[in-house]
Protein backbone atom coordinates (compact mmCIF):
# COMPACT_ATOMS: atom_id res chain seq x y z
CA UNK A 1 0.00 0.00 0.00
CA UNK A 2 0.95 3.38 -0.36
CA UNK A 3 0.81 5.81 2.87
CA UNK A 4 1.09 9.23 3.15
CA UNK A 5 2.30 9.96 7.03
CA UNK A 6 1.65 13.74 7.94
CA UNK A 7 3.23 14.73 10.66
CA UNK A 8 2.19 17.82 12.45
CA UNK A 9 3.93 20.53 14.68
CA UNK A 10 3.62 18.16 18.49
CA UNK A 11 5.59 17.04 21.02
CA UNK A 12 4.35 13.52 20.36
CA UNK A 13 5.26 13.53 16.80
CA UNK A 14 8.47 11.56 18.10
CA UNK A 15 6.23 8.80 18.38
CA UNK A 16 5.15 8.62 14.99
CA UNK A 17 9.29 8.04 14.26
CA UNK A 18 7.76 4.03 15.80
CA UNK A 19 4.76 3.97 13.92
CA UNK A 20 6.41 4.96 10.55
CA UNK A 21 8.71 1.97 11.41
CA UNK A 22 5.33 -0.42 12.21
CA UNK A 23 4.29 0.51 8.39
CA UNK A 24 7.83 0.07 6.67
CA UNK A 25 8.20 -3.48 8.41
CA UNK A 26 4.92 -4.50 6.95
CA UNK A 27 5.81 -3.86 3.59
CA UNK A 28 4.24 -0.75 2.96
CA UNK A 29 5.86 2.35 1.01
CA UNK A 30 5.22 5.28 3.06
CA UNK A 31 5.60 9.29 2.27
CA UNK A 32 6.44 11.42 5.21
CA UNK A 33 4.99 15.08 4.75
CA UNK A 34 6.08 16.89 8.51
CA UNK A 35 4.27 20.20 8.38
CA UNK A 36 6.68 23.32 9.08
CA UNK A 37 5.93 23.45 12.64
CA UNK A 38 6.68 19.69 13.05
CA UNK A 39 10.30 20.07 12.10
CA UNK A 40 10.75 21.90 15.32
CA UNK A 41 10.09 18.21 16.86
CA UNK A 42 11.51 15.64 14.52
CA UNK A 43 14.05 16.82 11.84
CA UNK A 44 14.11 16.02 8.21
CA UNK A 45 16.53 13.05 8.58
CA UNK A 46 14.79 11.11 10.90
CA UNK A 47 11.75 10.75 8.50
CA UNK A 48 13.96 10.37 5.47
CA UNK A 49 16.12 7.59 7.22
CA UNK A 50 13.13 5.88 8.64
CA UNK A 51 11.09 5.86 5.26
CA UNK A 52 13.72 5.64 2.24
CA UNK A 53 11.95 8.10 0.55
CA UNK A 54 12.84 12.26 0.10
CA UNK A 55 10.80 14.61 2.83
CA UNK A 56 9.48 17.61 0.97
CA UNK A 57 6.16 19.78 2.65
CA UNK A 58 6.55 22.78 0.11
CA UNK A 59 4.55 22.45 -2.85
CA UNK A 60 7.23 24.04 -4.55
CA UNK A 61 9.85 21.35 -4.19
CA UNK A 62 10.14 19.21 -7.17
CA UNK A 63 7.25 21.38 -9.28
CA UNK A 64 8.00 19.30 -12.96
CA UNK A 65 6.90 16.45 -10.83
CA UNK A 66 3.08 18.38 -9.83
CA UNK A 67 3.56 16.52 -6.15
CA UNK A 68 1.30 18.06 -4.13
CA UNK A 69 -1.35 16.56 -6.19
CA UNK A 70 0.75 13.61 -7.58
CA UNK A 71 0.72 12.43 -3.97
CA UNK A 72 -2.48 12.58 -2.76
CA UNK A 73 -3.68 10.82 -5.99
CA UNK A 74 -1.56 7.86 -5.43
CA UNK A 75 -2.04 7.66 -1.99
CA UNK A 76 -3.84 4.30 -0.75
CA UNK A 77 -4.48 5.80 2.71
CA UNK A 78 -3.28 9.24 4.50
CA UNK A 79 -2.37 9.41 8.41
CA UNK A 80 -1.88 12.17 9.63
CA UNK A 81 -0.29 12.04 13.51
CA UNK A 82 -0.05 13.73 15.50
CA UNK A 83 -3.07 15.59 14.25
CA UNK A 84 -2.87 19.30 16.20
CA UNK A 85 -5.91 21.47 16.87
CA UNK A 86 -4.29 23.63 13.80
CA UNK A 87 -4.01 20.85 11.63
CA UNK A 88 -7.39 19.74 12.05
CA UNK A 89 -8.64 22.96 11.60
CA UNK A 90 -6.91 23.37 8.71
CA UNK A 91 -7.91 20.17 7.27
CA UNK A 92 -11.49 20.54 8.63
CA UNK A 93 -11.93 24.31 6.43
CA UNK A 94 -10.53 22.68 3.46
CA UNK A 95 -7.51 24.93 3.23
CA UNK A 96 -4.21 24.04 1.01
CA UNK A 97 -1.52 26.29 2.23
CA UNK A 98 1.24 23.74 2.54
CA UNK A 99 2.05 19.97 0.53
CA UNK A 100 0.08 17.87 3.77
CA UNK A 101 -3.47 19.88 3.27
CA UNK A 102 -2.98 20.45 -0.38
CA UNK A 103 -2.57 16.36 -0.19
CA UNK A 104 -5.53 15.88 1.68
CA UNK A 105 -7.79 17.97 -0.71
CA UNK A 106 -6.36 15.64 -3.36
CA UNK A 107 -6.63 12.52 -2.17
CA UNK A 108 -9.73 10.13 -2.56
CA UNK A 109 -8.18 7.66 -0.35
CA UNK A 110 -9.53 6.75 3.52
CA UNK A 111 -7.89 9.10 5.96
CA UNK A 112 -7.27 8.79 9.61
CA UNK A 113 -6.29 11.27 12.00
CA UNK A 114 -4.69 10.71 15.41
CA UNK A 115 -5.01 13.94 17.11
CA UNK A 116 -2.50 14.73 19.91
CA UNK A 117 -2.97 17.85 22.28
CA UNK A 118 -3.82 20.02 25.65
CA UNK A 119 -7.14 19.23 26.87
CA UNK A 120 -8.87 22.30 26.97
CA UNK A 121 -7.47 22.83 22.97
CA UNK A 122 -9.43 18.98 22.21
CA UNK A 123 -12.35 19.84 24.79
CA UNK A 124 -12.39 23.39 22.88
CA UNK A 125 -15.93 23.73 20.70
CA UNK A 126 -13.71 24.86 17.83
CA UNK A 127 -11.68 21.60 17.91
CA UNK A 128 -14.87 19.33 18.12
CA UNK A 129 -16.97 21.03 15.54
CA UNK A 130 -13.65 20.57 13.02
CA UNK A 131 -13.21 16.85 14.37
CA UNK A 132 -17.35 16.01 13.50
CA UNK A 133 -17.02 17.71 10.43
CA UNK A 134 -14.20 15.43 9.56
CA UNK A 135 -15.87 12.35 10.91
CA UNK A 136 -19.05 13.38 9.07
CA UNK A 137 -17.31 13.50 5.81
CA UNK A 138 -15.85 10.06 6.37
CA UNK A 139 -12.32 10.45 8.10
CA UNK A 140 -11.35 8.05 10.92
CA UNK A 141 -10.41 10.57 13.89
CA UNK A 142 -9.26 8.60 17.28
CA UNK A 143 -10.44 9.67 20.17
CA UNK A 144 -7.43 10.85 22.10
CA UNK A 145 -5.77 8.74 25.04
CA UNK A 146 -6.19 9.72 28.78
CA UNK A 147 -2.94 10.44 30.32
CA UNK A 148 -0.28 12.45 31.10
CA UNK A 149 0.36 15.29 29.18
CA UNK A 150 3.60 17.38 28.45
CA UNK A 151 3.56 19.21 31.32
CA UNK A 152 1.96 18.49 34.90
CA UNK A 153 -1.50 17.97 33.79
CA UNK A 154 -3.38 15.08 32.79
CA UNK A 155 -6.53 14.36 30.16
CA UNK A 156 -7.56 13.35 27.30
CA UNK A 157 -5.43 14.77 24.48
CA UNK A 158 -2.42 12.28 24.31
CA UNK A 159 -1.26 11.11 21.44
CA UNK A 160 -2.88 7.02 20.89
CA UNK A 161 0.04 4.30 20.73
CA UNK A 162 1.91 3.69 17.28
CA UNK A 163 0.50 0.11 17.41
CA UNK A 164 -3.12 1.42 18.29
CA UNK A 165 -3.02 3.95 15.10
CA UNK A 166 -1.13 1.36 13.17
CA UNK A 167 -4.13 -1.31 13.56
CA UNK A 168 -6.90 1.71 13.21
CA UNK A 169 -5.53 2.80 9.77
CA UNK A 170 -5.08 -0.57 8.75
CA UNK A 171 -8.71 -0.90 9.58
CA UNK A 172 -9.26 2.14 7.67
CA UNK A 173 -7.97 0.98 4.10
CA UNK A 174 -10.06 -1.89 4.29
CA UNK A 175 -12.75 -2.01 1.48
CA UNK A 176 -15.99 -2.20 3.33
CA UNK A 177 -18.90 -3.86 2.01
CA UNK A 178 -21.40 -1.61 2.76
CA UNK A 179 -19.57 1.09 1.46
CA UNK A 180 -18.43 1.97 -1.91
CA UNK A 181 -14.68 0.70 -2.59
CA UNK A 182 -12.31 3.55 -2.68
CA UNK A 183 -11.91 3.87 -6.76
CA UNK A 184 -14.81 1.44 -7.35
CA UNK A 185 -16.66 4.81 -9.31
CA UNK A 186 -13.41 5.81 -11.16
CA UNK A 187 -14.09 7.03 -14.58
CA UNK A 188 -17.54 7.46 -13.78
CA UNK A 189 -19.54 10.74 -14.57
CA UNK A 190 -22.49 11.35 -11.97
CA UNK A 191 -24.81 13.85 -11.83
CA UNK A 192 -26.32 15.24 -8.74
CA UNK A 193 -29.37 17.11 -8.36
CA UNK A 194 -29.82 18.67 -4.58
CA UNK A 195 -31.57 21.57 -2.42
CA UNK A 196 -35.17 22.54 -2.81
CA UNK A 197 -36.27 24.76 -5.87
CA UNK A 198 -37.60 28.69 -5.52
CA UNK A 199 -40.77 29.68 -7.83
CA UNK A 200 -40.73 33.20 -7.68
CA UNK A 201 -44.12 35.24 -7.41
CA UNK A 202 -42.71 39.06 -7.83
CA UNK A 203 -39.22 40.29 -7.42
CA UNK A 204 -38.64 39.97 -4.21
CA UNK A 205 -41.16 36.62 -3.29
CA UNK A 206 -40.96 32.88 -4.24
CA UNK A 207 -42.43 29.83 -3.13
CA UNK A 208 -39.95 27.48 -1.99
CA UNK A 209 -39.63 24.13 0.48
CA UNK A 210 -37.68 23.10 3.29
CA UNK A 211 -34.76 20.76 1.57
CA UNK A 212 -31.66 21.79 2.99
CA UNK A 213 -29.55 19.93 0.32
CA UNK A 214 -27.69 18.08 2.99
CA UNK A 215 -28.43 14.49 1.49
CA UNK A 216 -27.63 15.74 -1.69
CA UNK A 217 -23.98 16.75 -0.41
CA UNK A 218 -23.69 13.94 1.40
CA UNK A 219 -23.90 12.11 -1.99
CA UNK A 220 -21.69 14.04 -3.72
CA UNK A 221 -18.88 13.54 -1.01
CA UNK A 222 -19.79 9.65 -1.08
CA UNK A 223 -19.04 9.92 -5.37
CA UNK A 224 -16.34 12.02 -4.76
CA UNK A 225 -14.68 9.24 -2.09
CA UNK A 226 -15.17 6.64 -4.15
CA UNK A 227 -13.71 8.22 -7.58
CA UNK A 228 -16.63 9.60 -9.36
CA UNK A 229 -16.11 13.44 -11.38
CA UNK A 230 -19.69 14.94 -9.70
CA UNK A 231 -21.57 17.28 -11.70
CA UNK A 232 -23.62 19.13 -8.87
CA UNK A 233 -26.66 20.57 -9.94
CA UNK A 234 -27.47 23.06 -6.78
CA UNK A 235 -31.09 24.95 -6.10
CA UNK A 236 -31.50 26.17 -2.82
CA UNK A 237 -28.81 24.91 -0.27
CA UNK A 238 -28.90 25.77 2.77
CA UNK A 239 -25.20 23.88 3.48
CA UNK A 240 -22.10 24.89 1.15
CA UNK A 241 -21.73 22.98 -2.40
CA UNK A 242 -19.28 19.94 -1.96
CA UNK A 243 -15.35 20.93 -3.12
CA UNK A 244 -14.09 19.09 -5.86
CA UNK A 245 -17.28 19.06 -7.84
CA UNK A 246 -18.69 20.12 -11.38
CA UNK A 247 -21.16 23.37 -9.82
CA UNK A 248 -23.92 24.51 -11.45
CA UNK A 249 -27.00 26.77 -9.89
CA UNK A 250 -29.94 27.15 -10.44
CA UNK A 251 -33.13 28.47 -9.18
CA UNK A 252 -36.45 27.44 -10.38
CA UNK A 253 -37.71 23.88 -11.11
CA UNK A 254 -37.40 25.03 -14.98
CA UNK A 255 -33.61 25.57 -14.69
CA UNK A 256 -33.22 22.78 -12.90
CA UNK A 257 -34.71 20.75 -15.68
CA UNK A 258 -32.69 22.56 -18.93
CA UNK A 259 -29.51 22.04 -16.44
CA UNK A 260 -30.44 18.56 -15.63
CA UNK A 261 -31.80 16.94 -18.89
CA UNK A 262 -28.35 18.63 -20.48
CA UNK A 263 -26.20 16.90 -18.16
CA UNK A 264 -28.23 13.77 -17.93
CA UNK A 265 -27.10 12.90 -21.73
CA UNK A 266 -23.66 11.80 -21.62
CA UNK A 267 -23.42 10.64 -17.85
CA UNK A 268 -23.21 7.11 -16.19
CA UNK A 269 -25.40 8.00 -13.36
CA UNK A 270 -28.14 10.56 -12.84
CA UNK A 271 -29.43 11.18 -8.79
CA UNK A 272 -32.51 13.19 -8.86
CA UNK A 273 -31.96 14.24 -4.37
CA UNK A 274 -33.38 17.80 -5.28
CA UNK A 275 -37.01 18.72 -3.56
CA UNK A 276 -38.42 20.02 -7.02
CA UNK A 277 -41.76 22.23 -6.58
CA UNK A 278 -44.93 20.32 -8.07
CA UNK A 279 -46.13 24.05 -9.11
CA UNK A 280 -45.09 27.25 -10.33
CA UNK A 281 -47.04 30.74 -10.57
CA UNK A 282 -48.82 30.84 -13.89
CA UNK A 283 -47.65 34.33 -14.04
CA UNK A 284 -44.96 35.96 -12.45
CA UNK A 285 -45.66 40.18 -11.66
CA UNK A 286 -42.57 41.64 -12.42
CA UNK A 287 -43.21 44.54 -9.61
CA UNK A 288 -43.80 43.88 -5.78
CA UNK A 289 -47.42 42.89 -5.50
CA UNK A 290 -48.70 45.64 -3.08
CA UNK A 291 -51.37 45.24 -0.46
CA UNK A 292 -54.43 46.92 -1.78
CA UNK A 293 -56.82 49.94 -0.04
CA UNK A 294 -59.97 47.85 -1.33
CA UNK A 295 -58.95 45.10 1.20
CA UNK A 296 -58.95 42.70 -1.71
CA UNK A 297 -56.46 39.87 -1.52
CA UNK A 298 -54.04 39.17 -4.58
CA UNK A 299 -54.95 35.32 -5.93
CA UNK A 300 -51.65 33.09 -7.06
CA UNK A 301 -52.84 30.78 -9.96
CA UNK A 302 -50.65 27.70 -10.05
CA UNK A 303 -49.76 25.56 -12.34
CA UNK A 304 -47.64 22.36 -13.19
CA UNK A 305 -44.08 21.89 -13.34
CA UNK A 306 -42.57 18.96 -15.75
CA UNK A 307 -41.60 15.89 -13.62
CA UNK A 308 -37.96 16.13 -14.68
CA UNK A 309 -37.00 12.69 -13.46
CA UNK A 310 -40.01 10.93 -15.61
CA UNK A 311 -39.11 13.06 -18.26
CA UNK A 312 -34.85 12.19 -17.76
CA UNK A 313 -36.02 8.05 -18.20
CA UNK A 314 -38.29 9.56 -21.31
CA UNK A 315 -35.31 10.66 -22.49
CA UNK A 316 -32.94 7.81 -21.90
CA UNK A 317 -35.41 5.81 -24.01
CA UNK A 318 -35.35 8.04 -26.86
CA UNK A 319 -31.78 9.28 -26.91
CA UNK A 320 -29.60 7.31 -24.20
CA UNK A 321 -28.62 8.39 -21.22
CA UNK A 322 -27.42 7.47 -17.59
CA UNK A 323 -27.53 3.71 -16.51
CA UNK A 324 -28.68 4.15 -13.45
CA UNK A 325 -31.62 6.98 -12.60
CA UNK A 326 -32.15 7.08 -8.88
CA UNK A 327 -35.25 9.12 -8.07
CA UNK A 328 -36.20 10.27 -4.31
CA UNK A 329 -39.56 9.99 -2.34
CA UNK A 330 -40.60 10.84 0.77
CA UNK A 331 -43.55 8.41 1.69
CA UNK A 332 -46.32 8.67 4.54
CA UNK A 333 -48.34 5.55 4.91
CA UNK A 334 -52.13 6.12 4.77
CA UNK A 335 -55.43 3.86 3.74
CA UNK A 336 -54.33 3.57 0.27
CA UNK A 337 -51.16 1.97 1.90
CA UNK A 338 -47.89 1.76 3.62
CA UNK A 339 -44.83 3.81 3.04
CA UNK A 340 -43.37 0.97 0.76
CA UNK A 341 -46.16 -0.21 -1.25
CA UNK A 342 -46.80 3.60 -1.78
CA UNK A 343 -42.40 3.52 -2.83
CA UNK A 344 -43.16 0.69 -5.35
CA UNK A 345 -45.90 1.88 -7.13
CA UNK A 346 -43.34 5.59 -7.23
CA UNK A 347 -40.94 3.49 -8.54
CA UNK A 348 -43.04 1.88 -11.63
CA UNK A 349 -44.39 5.21 -12.48
CA UNK A 350 -41.23 7.10 -12.58
CA UNK A 351 -39.67 4.73 -14.63
CA UNK A 352 -35.95 5.30 -12.14
CA UNK A 353 -34.12 2.41 -11.47
CA UNK A 354 -33.56 2.87 -8.07
CA UNK A 355 -35.77 5.16 -5.61
CA UNK A 356 -34.40 5.98 -2.35
CA UNK A 357 -37.63 6.49 -0.23
CA UNK A 358 -37.30 8.29 3.02
CA UNK A 359 -39.78 7.49 5.54
CA UNK A 360 -41.43 10.54 6.82
CA UNK A 361 -43.54 11.22 9.59
CA UNK A 362 -42.29 10.00 13.04
CA UNK A 363 -39.40 13.15 12.58
CA UNK A 364 -38.80 15.09 9.77
CA UNK A 365 -35.95 14.42 7.13
CA UNK A 366 -35.83 17.89 6.15
CA UNK A 367 -32.69 19.60 7.65
CA UNK A 368 -32.15 16.93 9.77
CA UNK A 369 -28.49 15.22 10.22
CA UNK A 370 -29.68 11.78 10.21
CA UNK A 371 -32.29 9.88 8.28
CA UNK A 372 -33.75 6.35 7.52
CA UNK A 373 -34.25 4.95 4.01
CA UNK A 374 -35.06 1.87 2.09
CA UNK A 375 -33.68 1.52 -1.69
CA UNK A 376 -36.03 0.01 -3.63
CA UNK A 377 -34.70 -1.42 -7.07
CA UNK A 378 -36.70 -1.43 -10.24
CA UNK A 379 -34.28 -4.12 -11.23
CA UNK A 380 -36.03 -7.02 -8.54
CA UNK A 381 -33.29 -6.84 -5.97
CA UNK A 382 -34.36 -7.14 -2.22
CA UNK A 383 -35.17 -3.21 -0.90
CA UNK A 384 -32.39 -2.80 1.07
CA UNK A 385 -32.98 -0.50 4.45
CA UNK A 386 -30.21 1.98 5.36
CA UNK A 387 -30.22 4.81 8.83
CA UNK A 388 -27.81 6.80 10.25
CA UNK A 389 -25.96 10.32 9.19
CA UNK A 390 -26.87 11.29 5.89
CA UNK A 391 -23.49 10.90 5.00
CA UNK A 392 -23.33 7.18 6.02
CA UNK A 393 -26.30 6.79 3.98
CA UNK A 394 -25.25 8.43 0.88
CA UNK A 395 -22.16 5.75 1.22
CA UNK A 396 -24.83 2.94 1.24
CA UNK A 397 -27.10 3.97 -1.91
CA UNK A 398 -23.32 5.04 -4.06
CA UNK A 399 -22.55 1.69 -2.85
CA UNK A 400 -25.60 0.14 -4.44
CA UNK A 401 -25.47 2.38 -7.32
CA UNK A 402 -22.13 0.68 -7.58
CA UNK A 403 -23.27 -2.78 -7.82
CA UNK A 404 -26.19 -1.65 -10.17
CA UNK A 405 -23.47 -0.36 -12.20
CA UNK A 406 -21.38 -2.97 -12.59
CA UNK A 407 -24.34 -5.49 -13.05
CA UNK A 408 -25.42 -3.29 -16.47
CA UNK A 409 -21.83 -3.51 -17.97
O1 LIG B 1 -43.34 12.74 -7.11
P1 LIG B 1 -42.35 13.09 -6.05
O2 LIG B 1 -42.15 14.55 -5.88
O3 LIG B 1 -42.56 12.36 -4.75
O4 LIG B 1 -40.97 12.47 -6.61
C1 LIG B 1 -39.77 12.73 -6.03
C2 LIG B 1 -38.66 12.44 -7.01
O5 LIG B 1 -38.97 13.00 -8.28
C3 LIG B 1 -37.37 13.09 -6.59
O6 LIG B 1 -36.30 12.31 -7.07
C4 LIG B 1 -37.44 14.45 -7.28
O7 LIG B 1 -36.14 14.99 -7.47
C5 LIG B 1 -38.13 14.12 -8.57
N1 LIG B 1 -39.02 15.18 -9.11
C6 LIG B 1 -38.76 15.69 -10.35
N2 LIG B 1 -39.57 16.66 -10.88
C7 LIG B 1 -40.65 17.10 -10.21
C8 LIG B 1 -40.94 16.57 -8.93
C9 LIG B 1 -40.10 15.61 -8.41
O8 LIG B 1 -37.78 15.28 -10.97
N3 LIG B 1 -41.41 18.04 -10.73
Amino acid sequence: MRIVLGVGGGIAAYKVASLLRLFTEAGHSVTVIPTEASRQFVGTATWEALSGNPISNSVFDAVDQVRHVRLGQEADLVVIAPATADLLARAASGMANDLLTGTLLVSRAPVLFAPAMHTEMWLHPATQANVALLRERGAVVLEPAVGRLTGADSGPGRLPEPEEIFAAALRAAEPSTTFPAHGSLSGRTITITAGGTREPLDPVRFLGNRSSGKQGVALAEAALSAGASVRFIAAHLEVPPPAGVDLTVVETALELREATLQQARDCDVLIMAAAVADFRAQSVSDTKVKKRDDGENPVIVLERNPDILAEAVEQRRNLGGPAVIVGFAAETGDDEGTPLAHGERKLKRKGCDLLVLNRVGRSLVFGQDTTEVTILDAGGAEPETAAGSKSEVAKVVLARIAASLGASN
